[in-house]
């Protein structure tokens, strides 16, 4: 079965012009980039989308960071998207993929824990949040254009 899920570059990894090295990296993995769009982050827009971290101590810095400069937001498309995107971007801490895994996107192109270049949904849930946050849920394929 396809399962999309939602694909950022982060201001780091568009900035470092590493956007075609990790789309020619998408396409070799086997997926589609269904829908692309670059655009910048204002603070409010990157409060909502990270929510769930309203608490934390680096939201703020999360915050800054991704209203920082633009984004490249990408919708993917194959079979366990979800959790092949997350593999191939590694870990969060950029560091530690380095280490851990030398071959991960995060390790080519992160810089620390919090710069940590890509952005990939962690379950079905958050895929269809994410996507739909971002892109009309009809054009998205979620549903038809008669409902
Ligand atoms: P991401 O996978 O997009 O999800 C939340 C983001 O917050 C994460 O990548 C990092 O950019 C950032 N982040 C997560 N944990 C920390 C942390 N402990 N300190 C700083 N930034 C973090």
């Amino acid at each position: 079965e396809k399962e999309k899920t939602l694909a950022m570059i982060k201001p780091d990894g568009v900035a470092g012009n590493y956007s075609d090295v990790i789309k020619t990296a998408i396409f070799y993995s086997g997926f589609s980039i269904t829908q692309e769009m670059l655009l910048e982050l204002n603070e409010e827009t990157v409060r909502s989308f990270y929510a769930e971290h309203a608490t934390k101590s680096f939201f703020p810095s999360l915050v800054q960071y991704m209203s920082s400069g633009p984004v490249l937001i990408m919708v993917l498309e194959k079979v366990n998207a979800i959790s092949d995107w997350r593999n191939l971007i590694g870990p969060t801490d950029a560091n530690k993929a380095k280490v851990t895994h030398p071959n991960s996107i995060r390790a080519m192109c992160g810089l620390d824990l919090q710069r940590n270049c890509v952005h990939g949904s962690d379950s079905p849930q958050s895929a269809y949040r994410e996507i739909t946050f971002f892109f009309n849920k009809s054009s998205s394929g979620y549903v038809s254009r008669h409902d």
